[in-house]
This record gives C-alpha cells, sequence and structure tokens, in this order.
C-alpha cells in the first residue's frame, strides 16, 4: 500500500500521514514514512522529541551525501553510484511509533528536468520505496503530485488531498485534483480535516459533489490536537482523541478498498 498525502499547507496532511503511518504499523504491515515536505515535521508526529528530530538532517541537504553518491559523468549527467537499500538502511531513523521515517527535504519539480544531484537521489529512492520495496509507504507532500513524477506517481496507489471548509484549502483540493487524471492516478479521495460543525462538513459536501471529488472521510477539529502540538508531543499517543481515532479507521477503509 503505497498512499501520497496532499494539500494546502496547514490542513492537517502531517498528522493523518503520520496516524496512517503508525496505523499500518499496528495492522502488522512494515511501513515506511516520507517526509518530502520542504519544512519537515513528521518526526515529531511520529513520537521522536525536538532534538531527535533537529538532528534529522534532510537527504536533499546532504551534501556529503549527495557528492558520494553522485558524480558527473562526461555528458553532464549525474550516474548514481549507490543502491538505494544503502541509503534506506543509513538514513532512515526508526521512530517511538514503530515507523521508520526517511526525511527526503525539499522536492523540486521533477516534470522540470531539473537534473541536479539531489533530485537524481530523490527520484532514485523514491522510485524504489514506491516501486521496488514491497512494504507500506505513506508520503507527506508539500502540495500536489506535481513534485514527484509521473512514473512514481503512477506507482502510488491512494493519493489523499487533506482539505478543511476553507475555500481556498478546497481550491488546492480541486487543483491537486485535477492533475491526478493527467498522472493516471485512480483511487484518489478527499479527506475533510478539522470540522467543527455540521455546516462546515456540508460546506466540503457541497464542493465535493461541485467538482467531482470523492469524499473518503471526515476528521473532527479537536482541541486537544492542537494541546499536544504545542507541548511538542505527539497527538497520536493518546487513541481517546476522537480525530487520532478516525484517523486510525482511515487505514481500514484504504484497506478494504483494495487499491494495491
Ligand atoms: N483534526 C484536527 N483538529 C485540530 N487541529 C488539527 C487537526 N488536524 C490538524 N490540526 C492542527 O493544524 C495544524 C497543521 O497541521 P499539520 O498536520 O501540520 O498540517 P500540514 O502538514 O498540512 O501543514 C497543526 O497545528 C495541527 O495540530
Ligand atoms: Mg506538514
Amino acid at each position: 500500500m503505497k498512499v501520497a498525502v496532499s494539500g494546502k499547507g496547514g490542513v492537517g496532511k502531517t498528522l493523518i500521514a503520520g496516524g496512517l503511518a503508525r496505523g499500518f504499523v499496528e495492522r502488522g504491515l512494515k511501513t515506511m514514512a516520507i517526509d518530502a515536505d520542504s519544512s519537515p515535521n513528521l518526526a515529531l508526529t511520529l513520537g521522536l522529541s525536538t532534538e531527535e528530530a533537529r538532528k534529522i538532517i534532510p537527504l536533499t541537504e546532504n551534501q556529503p551525501l549527495v557528492e558520494s553518491k553522485t558524480s558527473t559523468g562526461y555528458s553532464g549527467v549525474f550516474n548514481l553510484n549507490f543502491t538505494v537499500d544503502d541509503i534506506v538502511r543509513d538514513y532512515s531513523v526508526k521512530t517511538p511509533l514503530g515507523v521508520n521515517l526517511i526525511v527526503m527535504g525539499t522536492i523540486k519539480a521533477m516534470g522540470s528536468g531539473c537534473m541536479c544531484a539531489p533530485n537524481a537521489i530523490v527520484r532514485a529512492l523514491l522510485r524504489h520505496l514506491m516501486v521496488e520495496r514491497n512494504e507500506a509507504v505513506v508520503l507527506d507532500l508539500e502540495a500536489g503530485v506535481e513534485h514527484i513524477g509521473r512514473g512514481t506517481a503512477r506507482a502510488v496507489d491512494v493519493l489523499l488531498i487533506i482539505a478543511d471548509s476553507n475555500l481556498k484549502s478546497l481550491e488546492i483540493a480541486k487543483h491537486i485534483h485535477d492533475m491526478t487524471a493527467a498522472a493516471e492516478m485512480k483511487h484518489v479521495y478527499l479527506v475533510g480535516n478539522r470540522v467543527m460543525n455540521p455546516s462546515q462538513e456540508q460546506a466540503i459536501k457541497d464542493f465535493a459533489a461541485k467538482n467531482g471529488l470523492e469524499i473518503l472521510a471526515f476528521v473532527p477539529y479537536d482541541q486537544k490536537v492542537i494541546e499536544a502540538d504545542m507541548l511538542g508531543e505527539t497527538p497520536l499517543k493518546n487513541k481517546e482523541i476522537t480525530s487520532v481515532r478516525t484517523i486510525d479507521n482511515i487505514c481500514d477503509m484504504l484497506l478494504k478498498k483494495n487499491p494495491t
């Protein structure tokens, strides 16, 4: 099961990506979470402390790694001289919630043909994780799917687009949804997050109906999520939180759809 989580900044992608990754682990799947946000913070959501999280160097910013793994041939094209397995082994971090985490760093739009060394590594690594390895992957994306390249996008089994009732986040959800047709993604679902009341839920439903988005679930607004975040603790630790339980249920919904 390869799941990518997208949507406007601040809508709850990281909370939901973390909750799904933990949920897959609890259901017996070996799971890798990939933080592909340029301001990465999935580590905290997966239970690492701020001190531990600060020590993680995103792969694209790890200059010695990038230099040692790539060399420029006569053509100016980067050669990758590593097996991607090595990177997974050496640079993934085991988190308290049982999920292995790789912090990717900024992914430049891959369709743009940028062949810079970090991009070449990210591309190879994503391909390896999404296409070749037989384990669950949850990808916490910065925005839409244009960053991951079409080849990798095709390997994504499920794309979740997160939005709240704010029209800006819904417009971005629509934009991402429109792009998925080109990327040939089949299981694309909207998740309404931070829903405070029935009228917010209705606003999301109306927008989805009008724009052809399929809704998978609604995650309620929870003050306890904010409080945990303020303390630098992961909200996922507390399963009494309704929104955390709802996200956990999404794992079962996805497994039932059997998209792989
Ligand atoms: N269901 C929810 N209820 C309350 N607060 C939430 C909920 N989901 C996310 N948040 C809060 O919203 C903020 C942004 O969430 P985050 O997962 O970091 O979003 P993103 O990764 O999309 O930027 C965080 O402070 C988080 O605690
Ligand atoms: Mg995030």
